[in-house]
């Protein structure tokens, strides 16, 4: 068994394959224009690989690798930029399922991300299987919460300054906080954008509108959001809220957009940053999340357990 890049021609196969496991609603050839499109995209182009593990010329399992920065206080006290890299789309053909093929893929792109100069500071993904698979390959789970606010007809956004649109995501992006801590990961403007990039990808495919903003601001507090059309709900990807009152602010303005684009929801994903604020909006119900639990495998001494590190929803892939 041996780890290969993939060619164009066999990422399109794998395409064809994988729409089983995430092609609903779109049809085969919708998905393959999906997965065309977001790998033409600025953030995939500079930093996506898909990998398989192949027997001969069988295909037996395959995955993706996106890079993204991530920030390690060094013995000065200053952060300094590595990348991580986000393990995505893991698949095994039905009829291959149970030999460890997974497994055996998982460890094999462990070994090249370790062994690449420089190494990257961690290896994440969003697991939808549990943790149960990934944990033989040495990741570990965060805890994964969701918060939902229903969609609200009728509400204003006129408590924000301004709603936001795809182009002040880098300057929006610039002034957000980042977290004081000795290891975190953070989007790039690209990284952000590729959240967009689907909204567009889906709302063009499923022939619906896009939210009139991907986000709002109220003084130096700021969300950014995206459709997902799929469920139904509006996602915050990334929120800094300074003050119970401008969360409230930017959530009711969420919730508005997302009632004008004909969602349901709006959906938070709970961290620490974000959980003061949200946890005292009214109406805000917390769930356990349905899927997508983080999971880390650090790559370098001295980083901080999953539990410790913060995994807002700009860095699922
Ligand atoms: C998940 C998946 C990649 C596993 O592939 P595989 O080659 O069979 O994996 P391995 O043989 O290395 O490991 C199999 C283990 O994964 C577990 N697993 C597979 N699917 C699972 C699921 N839906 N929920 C929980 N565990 C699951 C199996 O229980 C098995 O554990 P066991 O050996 O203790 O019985 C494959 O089932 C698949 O492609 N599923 C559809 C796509 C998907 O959900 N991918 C994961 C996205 S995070």
């Amino acid at each position: 068994m041996e780890l290969v890049l993939a060619t164009d021609a066999q990422k399109a196969e794998r395409d064809r394959v994988t729409h089983a496991a995430w092609g609903s609603p779109l049809t085969v050839e919708q998905f393959q224009q999906r997965e065309a499109r977001l790998r033409a995209h600025p953030w995939c182009r500079e930093g996506m690989r898909t990998w398989l593990l192949m027997d001969g010329g069988r295909v037996l399992a395959s995955c993706e690798t996106l890079a993204m920065d991530s920030y390690l206080r060094g013995p000065d006290g200053a952060h300094v930029k590595g990348t991580s890299e986000g393990i995505a789309s893991v698949f095994t053909e039905e009829a291959l399922r149970g030999h460890g093929y997974a497994t055996r893929l998982m460890d094999l792109v462990a070994a090249r991300m370790e062994a690449e100069s420089p190494a990257p500071h961690s290896l994440l993904l969003f697991s939808d299987v549990g943790a149960p698979l990934y944990r033989r390959s040495g990741y570990h789970e965060a805890p994964a919460w969701d918060w939902r606010l229903p969609a609200a007809g009728g509400l204003s956004t006129h408590a924000v300054d301004a709603l936001l649109c795809d182009g002040d995501v880098p300057l929006m992006l610039e002034q957000m906080r980042r977290p004081d801590v000795p290891f975190f990961l953070w989007p790039s403007a690209a990284q952000v954008d590729w959240h967009l990039e689907r909204e567009r990808a889906y709302a063009q495919l499923l022939n619906r509108p896009r939210p009139e903003a991907c986000g709002a601001v109220v003084g130096s507090s700021c969300v950014l959001w995206a459709m997902m059309a799929r469920y139904d709900e509006l996602v915050v990807l990334l929120m800094d809220a300074g003050s119970l009152e401008d969360a409230v602010a930017l959530l009711e303005a969420a919730r508005g957009v997302a009632h004008r684009a004909g969602l349901s929801k709006v959906v938070i994903w709970e961290e620490p940053g974000t959980l003061p604020w949200v946890a005292r909006v009214s109406g805000a119900v917390r769930v356990a999340r349905d899927g997508a639990l983080p999971m880390l495998r650090p790559l370098r001494p001295g980083l901080p357990p999953a539990t410790r590190v913060d995994f807002p929803r700009a860095l699922w892939v």
